[in-house]
Protein backbone atom coordinates (compact mmCIF):
# COMPACT_ATOMS: atom_id res chain seq x y z
CA UNK A 1 0.00 0.00 0.00
CA UNK A 2 1.35 3.43 -0.90
CA UNK A 3 -0.27 6.70 -0.29
CA UNK A 4 1.33 9.65 -2.93
CA UNK A 5 0.79 13.16 -3.60
CA UNK A 6 1.85 14.09 -6.71
CA UNK A 7 2.84 18.62 -6.18
CA UNK A 8 3.86 20.82 -8.57
CA UNK A 9 7.29 22.03 -8.05
CA UNK A 10 7.42 25.77 -10.30
CA UNK A 11 3.63 27.93 -10.97
CA UNK A 12 1.75 24.93 -12.36
CA UNK A 13 1.73 23.80 -15.54
CA UNK A 14 4.87 21.75 -15.15
CA UNK A 15 2.51 18.55 -16.46
CA UNK A 16 1.14 16.81 -13.29
CA UNK A 17 -1.68 16.00 -15.54
CA UNK A 18 0.82 14.02 -17.79
CA UNK A 19 2.62 12.53 -14.63
CA UNK A 20 -0.17 11.30 -12.22
CA UNK A 21 -2.50 9.89 -15.59
CA UNK A 22 0.65 7.78 -15.98
CA UNK A 23 1.34 6.62 -12.66
CA UNK A 24 -2.70 5.95 -12.39
CA UNK A 25 -1.81 3.37 -15.30
CA UNK A 26 1.16 2.17 -14.09
CA UNK A 27 -0.37 1.88 -10.17
CA UNK A 28 -3.45 1.40 -10.48
CA UNK A 29 -4.47 3.31 -7.09
CA UNK A 30 -7.82 2.23 -5.82
CA UNK A 31 -8.54 6.15 -5.26
CA UNK A 32 -7.13 9.19 -7.07
CA UNK A 33 -8.04 12.45 -4.95
CA UNK A 34 -7.91 15.93 -5.93
CA UNK A 35 -6.36 18.74 -4.14
CA UNK A 36 -5.75 22.11 -4.68
CA UNK A 37 -7.78 25.12 -5.35
CA UNK A 38 -10.40 24.51 -8.06
CA UNK A 39 -11.37 25.43 -11.17
CA UNK A 40 -8.48 27.76 -11.60
CA UNK A 41 -6.14 24.45 -12.96
CA UNK A 42 -6.20 23.07 -16.37
CA UNK A 43 -4.40 19.60 -16.72
CA UNK A 44 -3.69 18.50 -20.15
CA UNK A 45 -3.72 14.46 -20.37
CA UNK A 46 -3.32 12.60 -23.84
CA UNK A 47 -4.39 9.55 -24.59
CA UNK A 48 -3.93 7.51 -27.60
CA UNK A 49 -3.81 10.83 -29.34
CA UNK A 50 -6.02 12.48 -28.44
CA UNK A 51 -5.55 15.16 -25.79
CA UNK A 52 -7.99 16.20 -22.75
CA UNK A 53 -8.06 19.44 -20.80
CA UNK A 54 -9.34 19.02 -17.17
CA UNK A 55 -10.28 21.34 -14.81
CA UNK A 56 -12.31 19.51 -12.33
CA UNK A 57 -12.31 15.61 -12.57
CA UNK A 58 -8.84 14.22 -11.33
CA UNK A 59 -6.87 13.47 -14.19
CA UNK A 60 -6.47 9.42 -13.37
CA UNK A 61 -9.67 9.04 -15.63
CA UNK A 62 -8.07 6.57 -18.09
CA UNK A 63 -7.40 3.77 -15.39
CA UNK A 64 -10.90 2.31 -15.11
CA UNK A 65 -10.23 0.82 -11.86
CA UNK A 66 -9.49 4.50 -9.86
CA UNK A 67 -12.45 6.07 -8.10
CA UNK A 68 -11.98 9.74 -9.09
CA UNK A 69 -12.49 12.18 -5.86
CA UNK A 70 -12.60 15.99 -5.43
CA UNK A 71 -11.53 16.34 -1.69
CA UNK A 72 -13.64 18.85 0.76
CA UNK A 73 -10.50 21.71 -0.11
CA UNK A 74 -11.52 22.30 -3.65
CA UNK A 75 -13.76 24.98 -4.91
CA UNK A 76 -16.01 23.16 -7.38
CA UNK A 77 -17.69 24.60 -10.51
CA UNK A 78 -20.93 22.45 -11.48
CA UNK A 79 -21.17 23.58 -15.07
CA UNK A 80 -17.75 22.70 -15.87
CA UNK A 81 -17.88 19.37 -13.46
CA UNK A 82 -20.75 18.31 -15.22
CA UNK A 83 -19.25 19.07 -19.06
CA UNK A 84 -16.42 16.60 -17.92
CA UNK A 85 -18.97 14.01 -16.97
CA UNK A 86 -20.03 14.25 -20.31
CA UNK A 87 -16.84 14.68 -22.50
CA UNK A 88 -14.78 11.47 -20.81
CA UNK A 89 -18.12 8.68 -21.43
CA UNK A 90 -16.24 6.53 -23.01
CA UNK A 91 -13.69 6.31 -19.95
CA UNK A 92 -17.45 5.43 -17.80
CA UNK A 93 -16.78 8.13 -15.32
CA UNK A 94 -19.82 8.72 -14.32
CA UNK A 95 -20.36 6.03 -11.29
CA UNK A 96 -16.24 6.75 -10.38
CA UNK A 97 -16.50 10.55 -9.74
CA UNK A 98 -16.94 11.66 -5.83
CA UNK A 99 -17.66 15.50 -4.90
CA UNK A 100 -17.06 15.80 -1.06
CA UNK A 101 -20.39 17.21 0.31
CA UNK A 102 -17.87 20.25 2.20
CA UNK A 103 -16.69 21.38 -0.96
CA UNK A 104 -17.43 25.24 -1.83
CA UNK A 105 -18.93 25.95 -4.77
CA UNK A 106 -18.45 28.83 -7.19
CA UNK A 107 -21.31 30.63 -8.30
CA UNK A 108 -21.86 33.06 -11.51
CA UNK A 109 -21.18 36.07 -8.95
CA UNK A 110 -17.74 35.02 -8.18
CA UNK A 111 -16.61 34.41 -11.36
CA UNK A 112 -17.90 38.32 -12.65
CA UNK A 113 -15.85 39.78 -9.58
CA UNK A 114 -13.51 37.99 -10.34
CA UNK A 115 -13.29 39.54 -13.95
CA UNK A 116 -14.33 42.45 -13.37
CA UNK A 117 -12.02 43.04 -10.28
CA UNK A 118 -9.05 45.06 -11.64
CA UNK A 119 -6.76 44.29 -8.58
CA UNK A 120 -7.25 39.96 -9.57
CA UNK A 121 -8.25 40.34 -13.41
CA UNK A 122 -5.28 42.48 -13.88
CA UNK A 123 -2.38 43.21 -11.72
CA UNK A 124 -2.57 39.88 -10.04
CA UNK A 125 -3.70 38.69 -13.53
CA UNK A 126 -6.28 36.02 -12.18
CA UNK A 127 -7.57 33.23 -14.46
CA UNK A 128 -11.10 34.36 -13.68
CA UNK A 129 -12.72 31.13 -12.92
CA UNK A 130 -14.06 32.97 -9.64
CA UNK A 131 -11.75 30.93 -7.04
CA UNK A 132 -10.22 33.89 -5.31
CA UNK A 133 -13.86 35.12 -4.47
CA UNK A 134 -15.43 32.25 -3.39
CA UNK A 135 -12.30 31.43 -0.86
CA UNK A 136 -13.11 35.24 0.08
CA UNK A 137 -16.90 33.68 1.17
CA UNK A 138 -15.66 30.37 2.59
CA UNK A 139 -13.34 32.80 4.95
CA UNK A 140 -16.92 34.29 5.47
CA UNK A 141 -19.16 30.96 5.94
CA UNK A 142 -21.41 32.65 3.71
CA UNK A 143 -20.40 30.17 0.98
CA UNK A 144 -22.53 27.43 -0.64
CA UNK A 145 -21.79 23.56 -0.15
CA UNK A 146 -21.67 20.86 -2.76
CA UNK A 147 -24.62 19.35 -0.44
CA UNK A 148 -27.27 21.73 -1.11
CA UNK A 149 -26.79 21.30 -4.77
CA UNK A 150 -29.17 19.22 -6.47
CA UNK A 151 -27.30 19.00 -9.64
CA UNK A 152 -24.31 17.12 -7.96
CA UNK A 153 -26.35 14.62 -5.68
CA UNK A 154 -25.72 11.65 -7.74
CA UNK A 155 -21.81 12.92 -7.23
CA UNK A 156 -21.62 13.13 -3.56
CA UNK A 157 -19.70 11.29 -0.90
CA UNK A 158 -17.18 11.49 2.18
CA UNK A 159 -14.14 12.03 0.47
CA UNK A 160 -11.93 11.83 3.82
CA UNK A 161 -13.44 8.37 4.69
CA UNK A 162 -13.46 6.64 1.01
CA UNK A 163 -9.14 7.75 1.22
CA UNK A 164 -8.75 6.61 4.77
CA UNK A 165 -10.85 3.34 4.18
CA UNK A 166 -9.01 2.50 0.88
CA UNK A 167 -5.69 3.31 2.99
CA UNK A 168 -6.78 1.13 5.93
CA UNK A 169 -7.81 -1.86 3.30
CA UNK A 170 -3.81 -1.77 1.84
CA UNK A 171 -5.23 0.32 -1.36
CA UNK A 172 -2.74 2.61 -3.21
CA UNK A 173 -4.13 6.07 -3.36
CA UNK A 174 -2.82 8.80 -5.14
CA UNK A 175 -3.27 12.34 -3.90
CA UNK A 176 -3.61 14.31 -7.02
CA UNK A 177 -1.90 18.76 -6.76
CA UNK A 178 -2.96 20.58 -8.88
CA UNK A 179 -1.35 24.50 -9.30
CA UNK A 180 2.26 24.57 -8.28
CA UNK A 181 4.29 25.32 -4.88
CA UNK A 182 5.38 28.68 -5.90
CA UNK A 183 1.95 29.71 -6.53
CA UNK A 184 0.63 29.42 -2.48
CA UNK A 185 -0.88 31.84 -0.55
CA UNK A 186 1.20 31.23 1.93
CA UNK A 187 4.62 30.03 0.48
CA UNK A 188 4.74 32.13 -3.41
CA UNK A 189 5.46 35.26 -4.00
CA UNK A 190 2.74 36.94 -2.24
CA UNK A 191 0.43 38.98 -3.52
CA UNK A 192 1.21 37.08 -7.16
CA UNK A 193 -0.53 33.93 -6.02
CA UNK A 194 -3.59 31.93 -5.89
CA UNK A 195 -5.89 31.82 -2.81
CA UNK A 196 -4.85 29.26 -1.22
CA UNK A 197 -2.00 26.78 0.21
CA UNK A 198 -0.24 24.74 -2.67
CA UNK A 199 1.95 22.35 -0.84
CA UNK A 200 1.77 18.94 -0.35
CA UNK A 201 0.47 19.67 3.52
CA UNK A 202 -2.55 21.69 2.15
CA UNK A 203 -3.27 18.72 -0.34
CA UNK A 204 -3.47 16.10 2.20
CA UNK A 205 -5.28 18.42 4.26
CA UNK A 206 -8.28 18.98 1.20
CA UNK A 207 -8.76 15.15 0.85
CA UNK A 208 -8.71 14.66 4.68
CA UNK A 209 -5.66 12.40 5.67
CA UNK A 210 -3.17 13.36 8.31
CA UNK A 211 0.60 13.74 7.76
CA UNK A 212 1.49 9.83 9.05
CA UNK A 213 -0.42 8.37 6.23
CA UNK A 214 1.79 9.94 3.46
CA UNK A 215 4.26 7.77 1.81
CA UNK A 216 5.83 9.15 -0.85
CA UNK A 217 5.92 13.20 -2.14
CA UNK A 218 7.03 13.64 -5.64
CA UNK A 219 7.79 17.04 -7.09
CA UNK A 220 6.92 17.64 -10.98
CA UNK A 221 9.34 20.08 -12.56
CA UNK A 222 9.28 20.75 -15.90
CA UNK A 223 13.01 21.38 -17.49
CA UNK A 224 11.97 25.16 -18.82
CA UNK A 225 9.53 26.13 -16.11
CA UNK A 226 6.51 28.63 -17.25
CA UNK A 227 4.29 31.56 -15.73
CA UNK A 228 1.14 32.74 -16.70
CA UNK A 229 0.07 36.21 -14.68
CA UNK A 230 2.02 38.78 -12.95
CA UNK A 231 4.74 38.20 -10.70
CA UNK A 232 8.27 37.67 -10.12
CA UNK A 233 10.11 35.43 -12.39
CA UNK A 234 14.06 35.68 -11.74
CA UNK A 235 15.31 32.70 -14.43
CA UNK A 236 12.56 34.68 -17.33
CA UNK A 237 13.73 34.30 -20.91
CA UNK A 238 12.99 36.78 -23.29
CA UNK A 239 9.99 36.16 -26.05
CA UNK A 240 12.70 35.75 -28.47
CA UNK A 241 15.02 33.75 -26.74
CA UNK A 242 12.29 31.40 -26.11
CA UNK A 243 11.09 31.29 -29.91
CA UNK A 244 14.48 30.71 -30.55
CA UNK A 245 14.74 27.49 -28.66
CA UNK A 246 10.89 26.73 -29.97
CA UNK A 247 9.90 27.46 -26.46
CA UNK A 248 6.40 28.59 -27.49
CA UNK A 249 2.87 27.22 -24.70
CA UNK A 250 -0.38 28.73 -24.31
CA UNK A 251 -2.38 28.37 -20.97
CA UNK A 252 -5.21 25.46 -20.40
CA UNK A 253 -7.83 27.70 -18.90
CA UNK A 254 -7.11 30.69 -20.30
CA UNK A 255 -5.23 30.18 -23.71
CA UNK A 256 -2.60 33.22 -21.86
CA UNK A 257 0.85 32.87 -23.22
CA UNK A 258 2.95 31.61 -20.67
CA UNK A 259 6.50 33.38 -20.08
CA UNK A 260 9.35 31.03 -19.98
CA UNK A 261 12.63 30.81 -18.30
CA UNK A 262 15.66 28.29 -17.11
CA UNK A 263 15.69 25.98 -14.86
CA UNK A 264 16.19 27.58 -11.41
CA UNK A 265 17.62 24.88 -9.12
CA UNK A 266 17.81 27.05 -6.01
CA UNK A 267 14.25 27.66 -5.78
CA UNK A 268 13.88 23.50 -6.72
CA UNK A 269 15.82 22.95 -3.86
CA UNK A 270 13.47 25.24 -1.54
CA UNK A 271 10.39 23.96 -2.65
CA UNK A 272 11.32 19.68 -2.55
CA UNK A 273 11.91 21.14 1.22
CA UNK A 274 8.50 22.89 1.77
CA UNK A 275 7.17 19.76 0.24
CA UNK A 276 8.93 17.15 1.81
CA UNK A 277 9.90 15.69 -1.24
CA UNK A 278 10.97 12.24 -1.39
CA UNK A 279 11.39 11.91 -5.40
CA UNK A 280 11.48 14.45 -8.49
CA UNK A 281 9.51 13.90 -12.09
CA UNK A 282 11.05 15.56 -14.64
CA UNK A 283 8.95 16.79 -17.64
CA UNK A 284 9.71 18.09 -20.83
CA UNK A 285 13.00 16.62 -21.27
CA UNK A 286 12.52 16.84 -24.96
CA UNK A 287 12.22 20.06 -25.13
CA UNK A 288 15.91 20.28 -23.24
CA UNK A 289 17.12 18.00 -26.14
CA UNK A 290 15.10 17.07 -28.72
CA UNK A 291 16.79 13.94 -29.13
CA UNK A 292 15.27 12.45 -25.92
CA UNK A 293 11.91 13.54 -27.35
CA UNK A 294 9.73 9.42 -26.74
CA UNK A 295 12.38 7.84 -24.77
CA UNK A 296 11.12 4.85 -22.47
CA UNK A 297 14.85 3.85 -21.14
CA UNK A 298 17.04 5.25 -18.87
CA UNK A 299 19.93 3.88 -20.69
CA UNK A 300 19.20 6.08 -23.68
CA UNK A 301 18.83 8.87 -22.23
CA UNK A 302 21.45 11.48 -24.00
CA UNK A 303 24.83 12.46 -22.24
CA UNK A 304 22.90 16.22 -22.54
CA UNK A 305 20.08 14.86 -21.02
CA UNK A 306 21.96 12.81 -18.34
CA UNK A 307 23.62 15.79 -17.14
CA UNK A 308 20.70 17.91 -17.04
CA UNK A 309 18.97 14.98 -14.65
CA UNK A 310 22.11 14.59 -12.91
CA UNK A 311 22.52 18.20 -12.14
CA UNK A 312 19.12 18.44 -10.85
CA UNK A 313 19.89 15.64 -8.06
CA UNK A 314 23.28 17.11 -7.27
CA UNK A 315 21.89 20.62 -6.78
CA UNK A 316 18.21 19.97 -5.00
CA UNK A 317 19.84 16.96 -3.28
CA UNK A 318 16.25 14.55 -4.23
CA UNK A 319 16.61 11.45 -6.08
CA UNK A 320 15.02 12.08 -10.19
CA UNK A 321 12.58 9.28 -10.81
CA UNK A 322 10.25 9.49 -13.67
CA UNK A 323 10.86 11.49 -16.18
CA UNK A 324 8.47 12.58 -19.04
CA UNK A 325 9.79 12.65 -23.13
CA UNK A 326 6.61 13.87 -24.59
CA UNK A 327 2.68 14.53 -23.38
CA UNK A 328 1.60 10.54 -24.19
CA UNK A 329 1.33 8.31 -21.21
CA UNK A 330 3.83 5.83 -22.27
CA UNK A 331 7.03 8.46 -23.54
CA UNK A 332 7.71 8.13 -20.09
CA UNK A 333 10.86 6.19 -18.05
CA UNK A 334 10.33 5.31 -14.73
CA UNK A 335 12.93 3.79 -12.21
CA UNK A 336 11.05 4.18 -9.01
P1 LIG B 1 -1.82 22.83 -13.64
O1 LIG B 1 -2.55 22.13 -12.57
O2 LIG B 1 -2.63 23.85 -14.35
O3 LIG B 1 -0.59 23.40 -13.14
O4 LIG B 1 -1.48 21.82 -14.94
P2 LIG B 1 -0.42 20.71 -15.36
O5 LIG B 1 0.74 20.70 -14.44
O6 LIG B 1 -1.12 19.42 -15.55
O7 LIG B 1 0.14 21.18 -16.77
P3 LIG B 1 -0.62 21.57 -18.12
O8 LIG B 1 -1.32 20.35 -18.59
O9 LIG B 1 -1.40 22.81 -17.95
O10 LIG B 1 0.61 21.92 -19.08
C1 LIG B 1 1.65 21.05 -19.41
C2 LIG B 1 1.76 20.88 -20.95
O11 LIG B 1 2.92 20.10 -21.26
C3 LIG B 1 0.61 20.10 -21.55
O12 LIG B 1 0.32 20.62 -22.83
C4 LIG B 1 1.13 18.66 -21.64
O13 LIG B 1 0.50 17.89 -22.65
C5 LIG B 1 2.58 18.91 -21.99
N1 LIG B 1 3.53 17.90 -21.53
C6 LIG B 1 3.57 17.20 -20.36
N2 LIG B 1 4.69 16.44 -20.30
C7 LIG B 1 5.38 16.68 -21.46
C8 LIG B 1 6.64 16.21 -21.98
O14 LIG B 1 7.37 15.47 -21.36
N3 LIG B 1 7.01 16.69 -23.20
C9 LIG B 1 6.25 17.57 -23.91
N4 LIG B 1 6.71 17.96 -25.11
N5 LIG B 1 5.08 18.03 -23.46
C10 LIG B 1 4.65 17.60 -22.24
P1 LIG C 1 -6.35 32.60 -9.47
O1 LIG C 1 -5.96 31.33 -8.83
O2 LIG C 1 -7.29 32.41 -10.62
O3 LIG C 1 -6.82 33.62 -8.50
O4 LIG C 1 -5.03 33.22 -10.14
C1 LIG C 1 -3.96 33.73 -9.35
C2 LIG C 1 -2.63 33.45 -10.04
O5 LIG C 1 -2.38 32.04 -10.05
C3 LIG C 1 -2.54 33.89 -11.50
O6 LIG C 1 -1.22 34.29 -11.78
C4 LIG C 1 -2.86 32.61 -12.27
O7 LIG C 1 -2.31 32.63 -13.57
C5 LIG C 1 -2.19 31.58 -11.39
N1 LIG C 1 -2.76 30.21 -11.48
C6 LIG C 1 -3.81 29.73 -10.78
N2 LIG C 1 -4.03 28.43 -11.09
C7 LIG C 1 -3.08 28.08 -11.99
C8 LIG C 1 -2.75 26.86 -12.66
O8 LIG C 1 -3.37 25.81 -12.48
N3 LIG C 1 -1.70 26.89 -13.52
C9 LIG C 1 -0.97 28.03 -13.70
N4 LIG C 1 -1.22 29.20 -13.08
C10 LIG C 1 -2.27 29.22 -12.24
MG1 LIG D 1 -2.22 23.83 -16.24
Amino acid sequence: MTCTIVVGGQWGDEGKGKIISYICEKDKPSVVARGGVGPNAGHSVEVDGKKYGIRMVPTGFPNRSSKLAVGAGVLVDVAVLLKEVEMLKEFNIKDRVIIDYNCGVIEEKHKEMDKSNSHLSKEIGSTGTGCGPANVDRAMRTLRLAKEFDALKPFLGDVSDLVNEALENGENVLIEGTQGTLLSLYYGSYPYVTSNDTSASAFASDVGIGPTKVDEVIVVFKSYPTRVGEGPFPTEMDVEEAEKLGLVEYGTVTGRRRRIGYFDYDLAKKVCRLNGATAIAVTCLDKYDEECYGLTNYDDITEKGLAFIKEIEEKVGVPVKIISTGPELHQTIDIR
